[in-house]
């Protein structure tokens, strides 16, 4: 084996936690067109200014401001490191005009200060799940609304089917190394899980809880009367359609009618309310 390839190789003493993280489960582009259509379709005009709540790495706000010279992008994550890694790699990749047109703050979600005005608000990747009560999720989905213009919109990707209610592990194999997600000790009375990434390598090692999550598992029922009483409406489900083999095709559509699945993911489309 060549030099080159030796050292491509993945191990969990030279992979980069965040790196792996985007390419297991992160697809920021189809999120970022999904997003651009859909509220090009109901504004009738382009969105320009996008919060990335719970934004992480910030991989999205990249994506963001890469798209058109009139988009700004703001990020919001608690979490200095990771923050500090998204600036470092994805925000250090972008060319000036494009870097001059993202900020990201390390700032709790529930308090976003002077991050409003928006045009549209994300929250992906199941982040809003950190809060477990009713009353904490209303007072996110109320900041949400206040910082969005009169005509914003709200965007939340959702998880849920059968398998959402139990302990599983599972594995899906990426390219270099296994990805593997832990829902683990799901609590039907709370809604409680602990869930957990872990990442497998070719040599044997593994990179345990490389990411952790306390969680309540919540209903898309719930979600939706929620955004409603928040002050949103309407409230649409983008379900994903059929590939014909058992599996999503990628493309989310408005619709009240789901299918009882073991497992899907979709958008929640929260409009708020004039
Ligand atoms: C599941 S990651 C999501 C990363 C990214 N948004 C994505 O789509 O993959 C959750 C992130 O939320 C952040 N976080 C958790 N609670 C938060 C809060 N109250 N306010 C802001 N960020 C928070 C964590 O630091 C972490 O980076």
């Amino acid at each position: 084996m060549s030099r080159k390839k030796k050292q491509s190789r993945l191990t969990a003493r030279n992979a980069d936690r965040h790196a792996l993280y985007e390419q297991s489960v992160q697809n920021v582009e189809a999120e970022v067109d999904f997003v651009d259509r859909v509220f090009k379709k109901l504004r009738k005009r382009k969105a320009s200014t996008l919060r990335e709540d719970f934004c992480g790495t910030a991989n999205t706000s990249a994506e963001w401001v890469r798209r058109r010279k009139t988009n700004f992008a703001t990020g919001l994550d608690i979490d200095a490191a990771t923050l500090k890694w998204g600036t470092e790699h994805h925000l250090a990749a972008l060319k000036p005009h494009q870097r001059e047109r993202v900020r990201l703050l390390q700032r709790d979600v529930l308090e976003p200060g002077d991050a409003r005005d928006m045009d549209c608000i994300l929250a992906m990747n199941f982040s809003y799940w950190c809060f477990h009560e009713r009353a904490t999720m209303k007072r996110y989905f109320e900041s949400v609304r206040k910082s969005l213009k009169p005509d914003g919109i709200f965007f939340l990707d959702f998880y849920g089917g059968s398998e959402a209610f139990l302990d599983i592990e599972e594995e899906r194999k990426q390219k270099g190394f296994t990805y593997v997600w832990e829902q683990d000790k799901f609590n039907p009375i709370t809604g409680r899980v602990r869930c957990y990434i872990h990442f497998k390598f070719p040599d044997g090692s593994r990179m345990k809880r490389a990411f952790s999550y306390d969680w309540r598992v919540w209903t898309l029922p719930e979600m939706r009367d929620l955004l409603e009483e928040s002050g949103f409406g309407p409230v649409t489900v983008y379900w994903e359609g059929d590939d014909g083999q058992g599996g999503g095709n990628g493309v989310f559509r408005p619709t009240l009618r789901g299918e009882a699945c073991e497992s899907f993911v979709c958008y929640i489309v929260a409009e708020r309310a004039r």
